[in-house]
């Protein structure tokens, strides 16, 4: 691209990109600077979850994350374009160093187009996809100094062992959404959350919003919570609005049900501009950038809603 059309885009472009966590923050910035340069939307969020998966540091995403109760690192990724209505999709595989560039790569297609397990790790080697032991050395020490014992298991929650990296992202009026993770630590071989199942992980859908969650995945699958955050946002409620009913209905909805549910997070960018999140935690931090504004540290609480994150408290979020 010459220095030209750089410049022309630099002036004209109208991007968004919201991320869970404020490990997602370098990515964000990465990201923006892809929708900057005249990048789509899939591009960019590919672009941004790539810096956390390739980030050992996290042990709840690609390169690093937690294994599954045998000690497997078994990964799950996927992405929604919500201009096309396409969507990619990995679960449980294990080896492939950046499971959301696969999950870009059958999101072209209409059919064959969410994977599993060795099917998913065949299509990604026919492929060319890089391969790599996915099981770090600082991610099996915890995994051997972990008692697996079965009411320690139940007590896990997805907070105490893993936080998936969503990103939504929005060119113009074009808006997508993606995710990866490692899943619950020490979960049973196999097991899917919600991140790769498209209305519970993420969804998007250009007229209306793109969404996302974070959060047990079983918990998420039971409201198809990114779903209904964009049917929320298509009857006219902005982004924040649209997390917060999808969210409070839900709660109330498990607590009918008499069912346990654990802290769930949920971010979402609108068709209407508007940009938000709810959580059911005290604090949830996530990541805002738009052409106006650098990427800056956010935190939503169940009880005070959502607020830009002062610089000195910062350092409270560092293991997010
Ligand atoms: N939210 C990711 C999972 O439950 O696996």
């Amino acid at each position: 691209m010459n220095r030209a059309r750089v410049l022309l885009y630099d002036s004209l472009m109208s991007y968004a990109v919201i991320s869970t966590w404020k490990m997602s923050l370098n990515g964000a910035l990465i990201a923006g600077g892809v929708l900057k340069n005249g990048g789509t939307t899939l591009e960019a969020i590919k672009a941004g979850i790539n810096d956390v998966e390739n980030n050992p540091d996290y042990l709840s995403v690609g390169y690093g994350g937690l294994p599954n109760r045998e000690g497997e690192v078994e990964l799950d990724a996927a992405i929604m374009d919500g201009s096309s209505g396409l969507f990619g999709g990995l679960m449980g595989v294990k080896g492939i160093a950046n499971p959301i560039d696969v999950a870009v790569a059958l999101s072209k297609k209409r059919l064959n187009c969410l994977l599993c397990g060795a099917g998913a790790e065949k299509y990604a080697r026919l492929k060319g996809f890089e391969f790599k032991n996915m099981l770090t050395e600082k991610a099996k020490k915890q995994w051997e100094e972990q008692e697996v014992k079965d009411n320690e298991l139940l007590s896990l929650a997805s907070y105490n062992g893993h936080d998936t990296v969503c990103f939504a992202a929005r060119q113009e009026n074009s808006l997508a959404a993606g995710v990866s993770t490692s899943g619950i630590f020490l979960k049973t071989p196999g097991r899917v959350g919600d991140s790769p199942i498209v209305g519970g992980g993420l969804f998007s859908d250009s007229d209306a919003g793109a969404a996302a969650a974070t959060g047990d995945g079983e918990d998420i699958l039971r409201g198809c919570l990114s779903h209904e955050i964009v049917r929320q946002m298509e009857g006219g409620r902005t982004a924040r609005e649209a997390c917060e009913t999808a969210l409070f209905n839900h709660l109330k909805k498990m607590d009918r049900k008499n069912l346990k549910v654990g802290p769930i997070s949920l971010i979402a960018l609108g068709a209407d501009g508007s940009f938000g999140a709810a959580t059911s935690l005290d604090e949830f931090a996530f990541i805002y950038t738009d052409s106006d504004n650098p990427p800056e540290v956010w935190i939503a609480g169940a009880k005070t809603g959502m607020e830009k994150a002062a610089a000195e408290r910062l350092n409270q979020y560092a293991r997010d």
